[in-house]
C-alpha cells in the first residue's frame, strides 16, 4: 500500500553492514571505505553485475545518511543508535550467536536485553527493506545479524520471494539447543523460501532443527552440495534448505595478481623482508576464531627446536582491527600481541624480526602482492563456515610456487583436499603440516597447487550465486505451480 505500482528494487540484498563503511575524518568530515570481512568481498562483485539494492548500516552509531546510487548500485543506510550497536551488534550478534555457532570456542553470554534489542533491529531491516523492494521483488537476506528478518519481512511483503544465507557455520544441534531464543531463531529463519549454508552438514542440522522445535515435517534424506535440497513443510509453503559454499572473483583476482605492478611489489616485499628463503604469511580479522595464536604457537616451538630456521625464514601476520570494543577480543589481541613480542625477543636479530606483525587493514593491491610473495599461507581457524583468505591465496598463483596450510575445521577444507591439512587442536599436526609445507620437493607442492586452482577456478563466487539464485526462483515456479493445481 505505501508502494507505487512499478517503484522499488528487483533485487535486494539486506545485510548488517553496506559494502561501504562511513569514515569520520578527524577535521569532522567523512567518507566511504570498503567494509571488513569476507560477506563483504563475496557479494561485491555479484551486486555489481546485477544492479539492485543494498540495505544495511553503515558502521557507524548515530547517523542517519540518505540512500546513495553508485554505478546503477543503491545503497540504503539503516541506522542504529550507540546502544543499539552495543546491545544488538556487539551483544547478540557478536557475543551470543558468533561464539555459539563457533563451537563456544568463546563462551556466549545470554541476555535478555541484547535479545530485544535483535528484535528490535532486525524489525526495523525488515520494515526498511519492505519499503526498498519492488512488487515480487527477490530478496536476499545475509547472515547470523539477521535471522528474524526473512519472517518478519514475509508477515510485512508475502508477494516477495525471500533467500536466506548464512555466512558462518551452523553449529551442532547440542550447542545450538543452550539459545534460550532458539524457537524463534528457527521459526525467523523458515520465513524464507530457500536457506543457504556453506556445507551439507549445517543444513542438516537445521533440519533436524526444524522438526524438533518448530515442529514442522521435514524431508529426511541427506543434503548435498548445490544439489538434493532438503524441504521443511510450513503450512501451504515449501521452505528448501541446500549447501552452497560460497567463493571469490577467482578469474578477477587470478588476472590481478599477474600484473607487473603486483610482481614488482612482491618482489620488494621480499627484500624489505631481508630477503629470507621463506615467507609464511597469515591474513585474517582479529578474531579468535583464526586460531592466530595457534600459528604463533607452532612457529614457536619449531623455532625453539631447530625444525626452522629463524636467519632464512620470516612470518608476516597482517590482522584487521574487528569487534573492537567487545571483550573477547581485546583480550585476545593482548595475548597475540604478547606472544609476538616474546617470539622476537627469543629469536629476531637487530634488524630483522622474526614476526612482522600489522593491526590494520590493508589495502587490496598491497594484501595481493603479499599473497603472491608468501612461500606458505597459515589459515588455522578453529572454526570458520568457509574462510576465502584460503580461495585468495590460491587464486594469486598462476606460476604454482606457494603452499597452503589449512584447517581442517574450516569450510574450505570440504573442497581444498590438496592443501597441507592439518588440526587447529593438534599442535603437532600444525608443525608437521608447516614443515611438510616447507620441505616437500617442489613438484609436489606445484601438483598440489595445480589442483587447488583447479578448483578455485572453477568454483568463483558467480557460480556460488547463480546456484542459489537459480534454486531459489526454480522452487517460487514448483510452489507457483503446486497451488494453481
Ligand atoms: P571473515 O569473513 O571471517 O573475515 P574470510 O577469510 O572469509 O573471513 O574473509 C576475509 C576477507 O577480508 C578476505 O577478502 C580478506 O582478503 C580480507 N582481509 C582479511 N584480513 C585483511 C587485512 N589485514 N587487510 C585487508 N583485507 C583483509
Ligand atoms: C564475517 C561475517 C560478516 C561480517 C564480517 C565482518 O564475515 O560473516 O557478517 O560482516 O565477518 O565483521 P563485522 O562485525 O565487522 O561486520
Amino acid at each position: 500500500p505505501l508502494r507505487e505500482r512499478g517503484a522499488g528494487s528487483g533485487f535486494v540484498v539486506v545485510a548488517n553492514r553496506l559494502p561501504v563503511d562511513l569514515e569520520k575524518l578527524p577535521d569532522g568530515s567523512s567518507r566511504w571505505k570498503r567494509s571488513p570481512g569476507g560477506l563483504v568481498t563475496a557479494l561485491e562483485p555479484v551486486l555489481r553485475s546485477n544492479r539492485g539494492a543494498w540495505v544495511g548500516w553503515a558502521g557507524v552509531p548515530d547517523v542517519d545518511v540518505d540512500p546513495i546510487v553508485e554505478d546503477g548500485l543503491e545503497l540504503h543506510p539503516v541506522p542504529l543508535s550507540a546502544q543499539e550497536v552495543a546491545d544488538y551488534y556487539e551483544g547478540f550478534s557478536n557475543a551470543t550467536l558468533w561464539p555459539l555457532y563457533h563451537d563456544v570456542i568463546v563462551r556466549p553470554v545470554y541476555n535478555r536485553t541484547w535479545w530485544s534489542a535483535y528484535v528490535q533491529v532486525n524489525r526495523r531491516f525488515a520494515e526498511e527493506t519492505a519499503k526498498v523492494a519492488a512488487e515480487g521483488a527477490t530478496v536476499w537476506v545475509q547472515d547470523y545479524q539477521l535471522q528474524l528478518v526473512p519472517k518478519m519481512l514475509r508477515m510485512l511483503r508475502p508477494d516477495l520471494t525471500i533467500g536466506f544465507f548464512l555466512h558462518i557455520p551452523f553449529p551442532p544441534v547440542e550447542l545450538f539447543m543452550q539459545m534460550p531464543w532458539r524457537t524463534e531463531i528457527v521459526e525467523g529463519l523458515l520465513g524464507a523460501d530457500l536457506i543457504g549454508f556453506h556445507l551439507p552438514g549445517g543444513a542438516q542440522n537445521f533440519l533436524y532443527l526444524a522438526r524438533r522445535l518448530a515442529g514442522q515435517p521435514t524431508s529426511r534424506g541427506t543434503v548435498g552440495v548445490r544439489s538434493k535440497m532438503g524441504v521443511v513443510q510450513v503450512g501451504f509453503r515449501t521452505v528448501r534448505v541446500g549447501a552452497f559454499p560460497i567463493s571469490i572473483d577467482s578469474a578477477g583476482l587470478d588476472e590481478h595478481s599477474r600484473r607487473r605492478s603486483v610482481r614488482e611489489r612482491a618482489a620488494r616485499i621480499r627484500a624489505e623482508l631481508g630477503s629470507p628463503k621463506n615467507i609464511l604469511l597469515g591474513v585474517d580479522r582479529l578474531d579468535y576464531t583464526k586460531g592466530i595464536d595457534i600459528r604463533l604457537n607452532a612457529l614457536e616451538e619449531l623455532l625453539a627446536e631447530g625444525r626452522v630456521d629463524p636467519t632464512e625464514t620470516v612470518m608476516v601476520q597482517l590482522a584487521t582491527p574487528s569487534r573492537e570494543r567487545v571483550e573477547s577480543y581485546i583480550q585476545m589481541r593482548g595475548d597475540i600481541e604478547r606472544q609476538v613480542g616474546r617470539i622476537n625477543g627469543e629469536f629476531a636479530r637487530v634488524g630483522y624480526p622474526v614476526v612482522h606483525y600489522l593491526h590494520r587493514p590493508i589495502a587490496r593491491e598491497e594484501l595481493i602482492s603479499f599473497f603472491v610473495a608468501a612461500d606458505v599461507m597459515l589459515v588455522t581457524p578453529l572454526r570458520d563456515g568457509m574462510n576465502l583468505v584460503a580461495k585468495e591465496y590460491v587464486a594469486c598463483h598462476s606460476g604454482l610456487n606457494g603452499t597452503l596450510v589449512l584447517s581442517e575445521f574450516t569450510g574450505a577444507a570440504a573442497e581444498l583436499r590438496q592443501s597441507y591439512l592439518c588440526n587447529p587442536h593438534d599442535l603437532d599436526s600444525v608443525k608437521d603440516a608447516i614443515v611438510a609445507a616447507l620441505t616437500d620437493d617442489r613438484e609436489t607442492r606445484r601438483r598440489r597447487m595445480r589442483s587447488l586452482r583447479r578448483q578455485v577456478l572453477a568454483h568463483d563466487v558467480d557460480r556460488w550465486a547463480r546456484a542459489f539464485l537459480d534454486a531459489l526462483a526454480q522452487g517460487q515456479v514448483a510452489g507457483k505451480a503446486l497451488m494453481a493445481d
